[in-house]
């Protein structure tokens, strides 16, 4: 049931994401919504496994993620700067240390996104890479959760630099400078290359595409 009437969208738009954009799709659809008004949004908020799932079996017009299925023929465009940094609370040992080696790593007590997490595989590859292991207090499938969990003490972590609100210097958290991070990432909207977009959901592409990051993020990308 999706009209283009004298330029007014009407109809469904079924957005899934993966976790982290819960810090960047609210924003946006505030002024989308506002010019299309007529347009009717959900919005799945997952991890990248159960994107997959729903790709494959065809839920929803657009995904948002960070780390496109290989095997999957899919239409990929990057629009925003999503990096991985290792974040602490102010108090920890290494905090304001500069250059600290990866290797400084091994044996913290680490708290880690659940199965089937984007950034939870990120972070395995990285340490399998140089051979670390940290040692795993906790595994909670929720960023703000997690954040608690650094708050009272748990562990450090790998997160979204988008979890964090610099806009509070004084915060309780700090990024540590941990050598080969940030890991620099994008989102991308995806879609399978054989499915054909509703008008509504190419209105929401180019929007987003189109998107200036300064407008938008409260986060400041750094590097
Ligand atoms: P995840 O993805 O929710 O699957 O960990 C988040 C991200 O990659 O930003």
């Amino acid at each position: 049931a999706i009209a283009d009437i004298k330029g007014i969208k009407q109809g469904k738009l079924r957005l899934a994401a993966v976790s982290t954009a819960q810090y960047l799709i609210p924003q946006i659809l505030g002024p989308f919504c506002q010019q299309y008004q007529g347009v009717d949004v959900s919005l799945e908020l997952t991890n990248h496994q159960d994107l997959e799932t729903r790709m494959i079996n065809n839920v929803d017009d657009l995904y948002i993620l960070s780390e496109p299925p290989q095997e999957l023929n899919l239409e990929i465009q990057p629009f925003l700067e999503n990096p991985l940094v290792v974040i602490a609370r102010k108090d920890h040992p290494l905090a304001g240390q500069k250059k600290i080696p990866i290797k400084r790593l091994q044996g913290e007590p680490f708290i880690m996104r659940e199965m089937g997490s984007g950034i939870r595989r990120a972070v395995q590859q990285i340490f399998l890479d140089h051979g670390i292991t940290v040692s795993l207090r906790l595994e909670i499938g929720n960023n703000e959760a997690i954040k608690q969990a650094i708050a009272g003490g748990l562990g450090i972590s790998v997160l979204s630099q988008h979890v964090l609100n610099l806009d509070n210097p004084n915060g309780e958290f700090t990024i540590l400078d941990v050598e080969d991070f940030p890991i620099q990432r994008h989102w991308y909207v995806v879609y399978p290359k054989d499915k054909k977009l509703s008008v509504i959901a190419k209105t929401f592409l180019d929007y987003l595409l189109n998107i200036q990051p300064q407008s938008l993020l409260k986060v400041k990308i750094s590097r």
